[in-house]
Protein backbone atom coordinates (compact mmCIF):
# COMPACT_ATOMS: atom_id res chain seq x y z
CA UNK A 1 0.00 0.00 0.00
CA UNK A 2 1.01 3.59 -0.76
CA UNK A 3 1.90 4.18 3.07
CA UNK A 4 4.13 1.52 3.51
CA UNK A 5 7.48 3.52 3.34
CA UNK A 6 5.51 5.32 6.49
CA UNK A 7 4.86 2.04 8.48
CA UNK A 8 7.86 -0.44 7.00
CA UNK A 9 7.37 -3.21 9.06
CA UNK A 10 10.62 -5.00 10.71
CA UNK A 11 11.66 -8.62 11.13
CA UNK A 12 8.95 -10.03 13.54
CA UNK A 13 6.89 -7.21 14.48
CA UNK A 14 3.41 -6.46 13.58
CA UNK A 15 2.45 -6.18 9.79
CA UNK A 16 -1.19 -5.81 10.13
CA UNK A 17 -3.78 -3.91 11.28
CA UNK A 18 -7.94 -4.38 12.13
CA UNK A 19 -10.39 -1.33 11.56
CA UNK A 20 -13.23 -2.20 13.71
CA UNK A 21 -15.69 0.64 12.44
CA UNK A 22 -17.94 2.40 15.11
CA UNK A 23 -21.72 1.71 13.70
CA UNK A 24 -22.97 5.47 14.15
CA UNK A 25 -25.83 7.78 13.03
CA UNK A 26 -24.92 11.43 13.23
CA UNK A 27 -26.96 14.44 12.57
CA UNK A 28 -29.77 16.33 14.11
CA UNK A 29 -32.99 14.36 15.45
CA UNK A 30 -30.69 11.16 15.46
CA UNK A 31 -31.88 10.23 19.03
CA UNK A 32 -35.36 9.67 17.58
CA UNK A 33 -33.98 6.50 15.79
CA UNK A 34 -32.85 4.95 19.10
CA UNK A 35 -35.95 2.93 19.41
CA UNK A 36 -35.63 1.31 15.92
CA UNK A 37 -32.54 0.29 16.78
CA UNK A 38 -33.71 -1.60 19.87
CA UNK A 39 -35.91 -3.19 18.06
CA UNK A 40 -33.73 -3.77 14.84
CA UNK A 41 -31.59 -5.87 17.24
CA UNK A 42 -34.47 -7.42 19.38
CA UNK A 43 -34.66 -5.99 21.94
CA UNK A 44 -37.95 -5.73 24.08
CA UNK A 45 -36.71 -4.90 27.67
CA UNK A 46 -34.04 -2.27 28.18
CA UNK A 47 -31.59 -0.67 30.73
CA UNK A 48 -31.26 3.23 30.30
CA UNK A 49 -28.48 4.99 31.89
CA UNK A 50 -27.93 8.16 32.22
CA UNK A 51 -27.20 11.00 35.33
CA UNK A 52 -29.49 13.12 37.91
CA UNK A 53 -28.58 15.87 35.96
CA UNK A 54 -29.55 14.28 32.97
CA UNK A 55 -32.39 12.58 33.52
CA UNK A 56 -34.98 15.15 33.37
CA UNK A 57 -33.83 17.01 30.11
CA UNK A 58 -34.56 16.59 26.45
CA UNK A 59 -32.20 13.94 25.46
CA UNK A 60 -33.39 11.23 27.88
CA UNK A 61 -36.77 12.12 27.14
CA UNK A 62 -36.31 11.87 23.26
CA UNK A 63 -34.46 8.52 23.58
CA UNK A 64 -37.39 6.75 26.28
CA UNK A 65 -39.87 8.28 23.94
CA UNK A 66 -38.84 6.89 21.27
CA UNK A 67 -37.81 3.31 22.60
CA UNK A 68 -41.76 3.52 24.05
CA UNK A 69 -43.10 4.31 20.65
CA UNK A 70 -41.42 1.06 19.37
CA UNK A 71 -42.63 -1.04 21.95
CA UNK A 72 -40.01 -1.07 24.24
CA UNK A 73 -40.20 -1.53 27.86
CA UNK A 74 -37.53 0.94 29.35
CA UNK A 75 -36.36 1.00 32.70
CA UNK A 76 -34.20 4.48 34.07
CA UNK A 77 -31.22 3.82 35.69
CA UNK A 78 -29.85 7.15 36.77
CA UNK A 79 -27.81 6.67 39.79
CA UNK A 80 -24.33 7.14 37.38
CA UNK A 81 -21.42 8.94 39.16
CA UNK A 82 -19.83 11.56 37.19
CA UNK A 83 -16.49 9.83 36.69
CA UNK A 84 -17.67 6.95 38.24
CA UNK A 85 -15.77 4.69 40.40
CA UNK A 86 -15.35 0.88 41.27
CA UNK A 87 -18.47 1.23 43.66
CA UNK A 88 -20.71 3.17 41.13
CA UNK A 89 -19.57 0.17 38.44
CA UNK A 90 -21.04 -2.43 41.17
CA UNK A 91 -24.31 -0.56 41.85
CA UNK A 92 -25.05 -0.36 38.31
CA UNK A 93 -23.93 -3.79 37.34
CA UNK A 94 -26.14 -4.89 40.32
CA UNK A 95 -28.98 -3.05 38.39
CA UNK A 96 -29.01 -4.46 34.80
CA UNK A 97 -28.43 -8.06 36.59
CA UNK A 98 -31.71 -7.87 38.56
CA UNK A 99 -33.83 -6.59 35.46
CA UNK A 100 -33.00 -9.12 33.32
CA UNK A 101 -32.69 -6.80 30.41
CA UNK A 102 -32.35 -8.04 26.77
CA UNK A 103 -30.31 -4.78 25.68
CA UNK A 104 -28.49 -1.55 27.13
CA UNK A 105 -29.03 2.53 25.91
CA UNK A 106 -26.92 5.15 27.32
CA UNK A 107 -27.40 8.65 27.15
CA UNK A 108 -24.98 11.09 28.40
CA UNK A 109 -21.16 11.81 28.75
CA UNK A 110 -18.59 9.31 29.29
CA UNK A 111 -19.03 8.71 32.58
CA UNK A 112 -22.76 6.69 31.53
CA UNK A 113 -21.70 5.17 28.55
CA UNK A 114 -18.80 3.74 30.46
CA UNK A 115 -20.84 2.88 33.31
CA UNK A 116 -23.23 1.35 31.14
CA UNK A 117 -20.50 -0.49 29.12
CA UNK A 118 -19.49 -1.86 32.44
CA UNK A 119 -23.08 -2.82 33.60
CA UNK A 120 -23.64 -4.86 30.67
CA UNK A 121 -20.62 -6.70 31.31
CA UNK A 122 -20.73 -7.94 34.27
CA UNK A 123 -24.66 -8.71 34.22
CA UNK A 124 -23.54 -10.71 31.64
CA UNK A 125 -20.46 -12.62 32.57
CA UNK A 126 -20.80 -11.77 36.69
CA UNK A 127 -17.27 -12.25 38.08
CA UNK A 128 -14.86 -9.98 40.75
CA UNK A 129 -14.52 -6.43 39.41
CA UNK A 130 -10.98 -6.36 38.44
CA UNK A 131 -11.10 -9.83 36.74
CA UNK A 132 -11.85 -8.02 33.35
CA UNK A 133 -9.75 -5.11 33.96
CA UNK A 134 -6.45 -4.11 32.82
CA UNK A 135 -3.19 -5.25 33.73
CA UNK A 136 -1.15 -4.95 36.14
CA UNK A 137 -4.40 -3.30 38.52
CA UNK A 138 -6.73 -6.34 37.18
CA UNK A 139 -6.08 -9.45 35.91
CA UNK A 140 -6.90 -8.62 32.78
CA UNK A 141 -9.15 -11.36 31.67
CA UNK A 142 -10.79 -11.58 28.41
CA UNK A 143 -14.07 -10.98 28.07
CA UNK A 144 -15.82 -14.48 27.60
CA UNK A 145 -18.26 -13.58 25.01
CA UNK A 146 -20.44 -11.16 23.10
CA UNK A 147 -22.67 -8.56 24.90
CA UNK A 148 -26.23 -7.47 24.63
CA UNK A 149 -26.83 -4.92 21.88
CA UNK A 150 -26.07 -1.22 23.34
CA UNK A 151 -27.31 1.94 21.63
CA UNK A 152 -25.02 4.57 22.59
CA UNK A 153 -26.28 8.51 22.94
CA UNK A 154 -23.41 11.48 23.83
CA UNK A 155 -24.34 14.64 25.04
CA UNK A 156 -20.88 15.93 25.49
CA UNK A 157 -18.53 15.87 22.27
CA UNK A 158 -15.50 14.70 23.54
CA UNK A 159 -14.72 11.39 25.39
CA UNK A 160 -15.79 9.00 22.05
CA UNK A 161 -16.95 6.48 24.17
CA UNK A 162 -19.59 5.98 21.67
CA UNK A 163 -16.99 4.70 19.61
CA UNK A 164 -14.62 2.61 21.94
CA UNK A 165 -14.12 -0.66 23.51
CA UNK A 166 -13.39 1.26 26.30
CA UNK A 167 -14.75 2.21 30.05
CA UNK A 168 -12.71 3.96 32.68
CA UNK A 169 -13.17 4.01 36.28
CA UNK A 170 -11.68 5.18 39.49
CA UNK A 171 -10.64 2.28 41.66
CA UNK A 172 -10.94 4.16 45.06
CA UNK A 173 -8.91 1.97 47.17
CA UNK A 174 -5.90 2.59 45.59
CA UNK A 175 -6.56 6.43 44.33
CA UNK A 176 -6.29 5.36 40.56
CA UNK A 177 -7.73 5.43 37.32
CA UNK A 178 -7.89 2.61 35.31
CA UNK A 179 -9.71 0.91 32.40
CA UNK A 180 -11.42 -2.44 31.01
CA UNK A 181 -10.86 -2.51 26.99
CA UNK A 182 -12.01 -5.09 24.75
CA UNK A 183 -13.84 -4.72 21.62
CA UNK A 184 -16.79 -6.66 22.53
CA UNK A 185 -17.33 -3.43 24.80
CA UNK A 186 -17.82 -1.11 21.98
CA UNK A 187 -21.48 -0.25 21.22
CA UNK A 188 -23.55 -1.68 19.09
CA UNK A 189 -24.69 1.31 17.55
CA UNK A 190 -23.74 5.18 18.19
CA UNK A 191 -26.67 7.83 17.68
CA UNK A 192 -25.05 11.14 18.04
CA UNK A 193 -27.47 14.27 17.80
CA UNK A 194 -24.78 17.78 17.53
CA UNK A 195 -27.53 19.93 19.01
CA UNK A 196 -27.36 18.46 22.13
CA UNK A 197 -24.14 19.87 23.10
CA UNK A 198 -25.84 23.58 22.86
CA UNK A 199 -27.19 23.62 26.04
CA UNK A 200 -23.91 22.70 27.80
CA UNK A 201 -21.56 25.09 30.22
CA UNK A 202 -18.43 26.80 28.97
CA UNK A 203 -16.30 24.38 31.00
CA UNK A 204 -18.24 21.40 29.56
CA UNK A 205 -16.73 21.98 26.77
CA UNK A 206 -13.72 22.92 27.26
CA UNK A 207 -12.98 19.84 29.27
CA UNK A 208 -14.42 17.61 26.13
CA UNK A 209 -12.77 19.87 23.77
CA UNK A 210 -9.52 19.15 24.99
CA UNK A 211 -10.44 15.21 25.43
CA UNK A 212 -10.90 15.76 22.00
CA UNK A 213 -8.10 17.31 20.55
CA UNK A 214 -5.73 14.70 22.92
CA UNK A 215 -7.34 11.89 21.44
CA UNK A 216 -6.46 13.27 18.30
CA UNK A 217 -2.73 14.00 18.94
CA UNK A 218 -1.75 10.98 20.83
CA UNK A 219 -3.85 8.72 17.93
CA UNK A 220 -1.55 10.45 15.43
CA UNK A 221 1.77 10.28 17.31
CA UNK A 222 0.95 6.79 18.98
CA UNK A 223 3.96 3.88 18.53
CA UNK A 224 3.23 2.59 14.92
CA UNK A 225 1.26 -0.21 14.54
CA UNK A 226 4.44 -1.65 12.98
CA UNK A 227 6.52 -1.65 15.89
CA UNK A 228 4.69 -3.92 18.14
CA UNK A 229 5.89 -7.90 18.23
CA UNK A 230 3.33 -9.93 15.61
CA UNK A 231 0.87 -10.84 17.62
CA UNK A 232 0.09 -14.97 17.73
CA UNK A 233 -3.22 -14.49 16.36
CA UNK A 234 -6.49 -11.89 15.27
CA UNK A 235 -7.30 -12.36 19.07
CA UNK A 236 -4.38 -11.19 20.56
CA UNK A 237 -4.02 -8.12 18.77
CA UNK A 238 -4.35 -5.44 21.19
CA UNK A 239 -7.09 -2.59 21.24
CA UNK A 240 -4.40 -0.14 21.39
CA UNK A 241 -2.55 -1.47 18.16
CA UNK A 242 -1.19 1.85 17.37
CA UNK A 243 -1.18 4.27 15.17
CA UNK A 244 -2.11 3.23 11.50
CA UNK A 245 -3.43 4.60 8.48
CA UNK A 246 -7.34 4.31 9.47
CA UNK A 247 -6.31 6.29 12.68
CA UNK A 248 -4.50 9.21 11.04
CA UNK A 249 -7.72 9.80 8.58
CA UNK A 250 -9.82 10.40 11.89
CA UNK A 251 -7.50 11.95 14.04
CA UNK A 252 -5.50 14.46 11.13
CA UNK A 253 -9.37 16.00 10.32
CA UNK A 254 -10.29 16.00 14.21
CA UNK A 255 -7.25 18.19 15.10
CA UNK A 256 -8.19 20.61 11.81
CA UNK A 257 -12.03 20.96 12.54
CA UNK A 258 -10.64 21.03 16.78
CA UNK A 259 -7.94 23.82 15.77
CA UNK A 260 -10.93 25.69 14.37
CA UNK A 261 -13.77 25.19 16.68
CA UNK A 262 -12.95 24.28 20.07
CA UNK A 263 -11.96 28.16 21.20
CA UNK A 264 -15.23 29.08 19.67
CA UNK A 265 -17.16 26.34 20.93
CA UNK A 266 -16.13 27.15 24.12
CA UNK A 267 -16.57 31.18 24.32
CA UNK A 268 -19.86 31.31 22.36
CA UNK A 269 -22.65 28.84 23.62
CA UNK A 270 -24.77 30.64 20.48
CA UNK A 271 -21.86 29.47 17.74
CA UNK A 272 -23.90 26.64 16.92
CA UNK A 273 -21.55 25.89 13.58
CA UNK A 274 -18.84 25.12 16.29
CA UNK A 275 -20.52 23.59 18.73
CA UNK A 276 -21.75 20.96 16.18
CA UNK A 277 -18.55 20.79 14.41
CA UNK A 278 -16.56 20.43 17.47
CA UNK A 279 -18.95 17.26 18.09
CA UNK A 280 -18.40 15.86 14.90
CA UNK A 281 -14.20 16.63 15.73
CA UNK A 282 -15.26 14.13 19.05
CA UNK A 283 -16.68 11.22 16.70
CA UNK A 284 -13.98 11.48 14.22
CA UNK A 285 -11.46 11.22 16.98
CA UNK A 286 -13.39 8.46 18.66
CA UNK A 287 -13.03 6.45 15.89
CA UNK A 288 -9.54 7.21 15.60
CA UNK A 289 -8.16 6.17 18.98
CA UNK A 290 -10.67 3.65 19.21
CA UNK A 291 -8.59 1.55 16.68
CA UNK A 292 -4.83 2.92 17.51
CA UNK A 293 -5.18 3.79 21.19
CA UNK A 294 -3.57 7.03 22.94
CA UNK A 295 -0.65 7.08 25.28
CA UNK A 296 1.07 9.24 27.55
CA UNK A 297 -1.21 12.42 28.22
CA UNK A 298 -4.11 9.84 29.23
CA UNK A 299 -1.75 7.35 31.05
CA UNK A 300 -0.73 10.96 33.22
CA UNK A 301 -4.34 11.53 33.65
CA UNK A 302 -5.26 8.81 35.55
CA UNK A 303 -3.55 9.85 38.68
CA UNK A 304 -4.28 13.64 38.31
CA UNK A 305 -7.97 12.29 38.44
CA UNK A 306 -7.34 9.53 40.77
CA UNK A 307 -5.45 11.76 43.25
CA UNK A 308 -7.36 14.68 43.62
CA UNK A 309 -7.61 16.74 46.96
CA UNK A 310 -9.84 19.20 46.86
CA UNK A 311 -10.19 20.60 43.22
CA UNK A 312 -13.41 21.86 41.79
CA UNK A 313 -14.44 22.53 38.20
CA UNK A 314 -17.50 24.96 37.63
CA UNK A 315 -20.23 23.08 35.57
CA UNK A 316 -19.47 19.68 37.11
CA UNK A 317 -21.08 18.51 40.24
CA UNK A 318 -19.67 20.41 42.89
CA UNK A 319 -20.33 18.23 46.29
CA UNK A 320 -16.84 16.51 45.49
CA UNK A 321 -13.56 17.12 44.45
CA UNK A 322 -13.17 15.72 40.85
CA UNK A 323 -10.45 17.10 38.03
CA UNK A 324 -13.13 16.44 34.41
CA UNK A 325 -11.39 14.22 32.27
CA UNK A 326 -10.11 16.10 29.81
CA UNK A 327 -8.96 18.83 31.82
CA UNK A 328 -6.92 15.90 33.70
CA UNK A 329 -5.67 15.13 30.58
CA UNK A 330 -4.73 18.33 28.46
CA UNK A 331 -2.60 19.70 31.81
CA UNK A 332 -0.18 16.64 30.91
CA UNK A 333 0.11 17.33 26.73
CA UNK A 334 2.46 20.14 26.32
CA UNK A 335 4.90 18.68 28.73
CA UNK A 336 4.52 14.85 26.97
CA UNK A 337 4.53 16.36 22.90
CA UNK A 338 7.97 18.48 23.93
CA UNK A 339 9.35 14.76 25.24
CA UNK A 340 8.09 13.21 22.21
CA UNK A 341 8.59 15.12 19.15
CA UNK A 342 12.11 13.38 19.19
CA UNK A 343 10.08 10.24 17.84
CA UNK A 344 7.99 11.70 14.74
CA UNK A 345 8.98 15.43 14.77
CA UNK A 346 7.30 15.51 11.28
CA UNK A 347 4.06 14.04 12.75
CA UNK A 348 3.99 16.71 16.00
CA UNK A 349 4.93 19.69 13.47
CA UNK A 350 1.83 18.68 11.20
CA UNK A 351 -0.49 18.07 14.37
CA UNK A 352 0.36 21.47 15.09
CA UNK A 353 -0.06 23.13 11.63
CA UNK A 354 -3.91 21.55 11.82
CA UNK A 355 -4.33 22.86 15.41
CA UNK A 356 -3.45 26.35 13.50
CA UNK A 357 0.27 26.94 14.33
CA UNK A 358 2.35 28.73 11.71
CA UNK A 359 5.01 25.92 10.73
CA UNK A 360 6.32 27.67 7.42
CA UNK A 361 10.44 26.80 7.29
CA UNK A 362 9.90 24.98 10.95
CA UNK A 363 12.46 21.85 10.85
CA UNK A 364 12.67 18.45 12.90
CA UNK A 365 14.18 20.52 16.19
CA UNK A 366 11.21 23.20 16.44
CA UNK A 367 8.80 20.07 16.41
CA UNK A 368 8.89 20.21 20.23
CA UNK A 369 8.56 23.92 20.99
CA UNK A 370 5.89 24.48 18.36
CA UNK A 371 3.33 21.74 18.47
CA UNK A 372 3.52 22.65 22.57
CA UNK A 373 3.26 26.08 22.26
CA UNK A 374 0.30 26.11 20.20
CA UNK A 375 -1.54 24.05 22.38
CA UNK A 376 -0.73 26.28 25.21
CA UNK A 377 -1.97 29.32 23.52
CA UNK A 378 -5.22 27.14 22.89
CA UNK A 379 -5.67 26.32 26.65
CA UNK A 380 -5.03 29.94 27.91
CA UNK A 381 -8.08 31.27 25.01
CA UNK A 382 -10.13 28.33 26.32
CA UNK A 383 -9.26 29.55 30.40
CA UNK A 384 -8.49 25.67 31.17
CA UNK A 385 -5.61 25.16 34.06
CA UNK A 386 -2.25 25.61 32.96
CA UNK A 387 -0.62 22.34 34.57
CA UNK A 388 -1.11 20.15 37.00
CA UNK A 389 0.19 22.58 39.36
CA UNK A 390 -3.51 24.72 39.06
CA UNK A 391 -5.31 21.55 40.15
CA UNK A 392 -3.50 21.74 43.67
CA UNK A 393 -0.57 19.42 43.09
CA UNK A 394 2.85 20.50 43.84
CA UNK A 395 6.69 19.21 43.93
CA UNK A 396 5.98 16.96 46.83
CA UNK A 397 3.33 14.99 44.52
CA UNK A 398 5.25 14.59 41.41
CA UNK A 399 6.19 11.01 43.43
CA UNK A 400 2.89 9.52 43.85
CA UNK A 401 1.34 10.96 40.65
CA UNK A 402 4.52 9.41 38.45
CA UNK A 403 3.58 5.60 40.22
CA UNK A 404 -0.01 5.98 39.53
CA UNK A 405 0.32 6.75 35.65
CA UNK A 406 3.72 4.44 34.67
CA UNK A 407 1.34 1.47 35.86
CA UNK A 408 -1.24 2.40 32.79
CA UNK A 409 0.48 -0.43 31.19
CA UNK A 410 -1.94 -0.30 27.99
CA UNK A 411 -1.14 3.27 27.76
CA UNK A 412 2.42 3.55 28.22
CA UNK A 413 3.72 0.94 25.72
CA UNK A 414 1.84 2.94 22.85
CA UNK A 415 3.94 5.70 23.03
CA UNK A 416 6.57 6.65 20.72
CA UNK A 417 9.23 7.04 23.60
CA UNK A 418 9.91 4.39 26.07
CA UNK A 419 9.27 5.81 29.89
CA UNK A 420 10.57 4.79 33.20
CA UNK A 421 9.27 5.59 36.11
CA UNK A 422 11.69 8.45 36.31
CA UNK A 423 10.95 10.29 33.24
CA UNK A 424 7.05 9.59 34.15
CA UNK A 425 7.79 12.17 36.91
CA UNK A 426 10.01 14.66 34.84
CA UNK A 427 7.29 14.59 32.34
CA UNK A 428 4.82 15.72 35.92
CA UNK A 429 7.61 18.16 36.87
CA UNK A 430 7.18 19.95 33.46
CA UNK A 431 3.66 20.32 33.56
CA UNK A 432 3.57 21.46 36.60
CA UNK A 433 2.57 24.76 35.47
CA UNK A 434 3.07 26.35 31.58
CA UNK A 435 2.01 30.16 32.44
FE1 LIG B 1 -10.06 10.76 26.80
Amino acid sequence: MSCAHVFAPDDGHETAFTIDPAAMTFGRDALSEAGDHARANGCKRVALFTDRRLTALPPVDAVARSLRAAGVDVAVFDEVHVEPTDASFRIAAAFAKEGKFDGFVSVGGGSVIDTCKAAALYATYPDDLLAYVNKPIGEGRPVPGPLPPHVACPTTSGTGSECTGIAVFDCLALHAKTAIASRRLRPTHALVDPTVTRSLPEMVVAASGFDVLCHAIESYTARPFTARAKPSGMAARPLSQGRNPWSDLGSREALRLGGKYLVRAVTDSTDHEAREGLSWAASLAGIAFGNSGVHLPHAMSYSVAGLVRDYRCAGYPAAEALVPHGISVVVNAPSVFRATAIASPSLHLEAAALLGADTRGAGPDDAADILAGELIRVMQRAHVPLGVGALGYGAGDLDALAKGAIVQTRLVENAPIRVDLPTMRSLFERALSYA
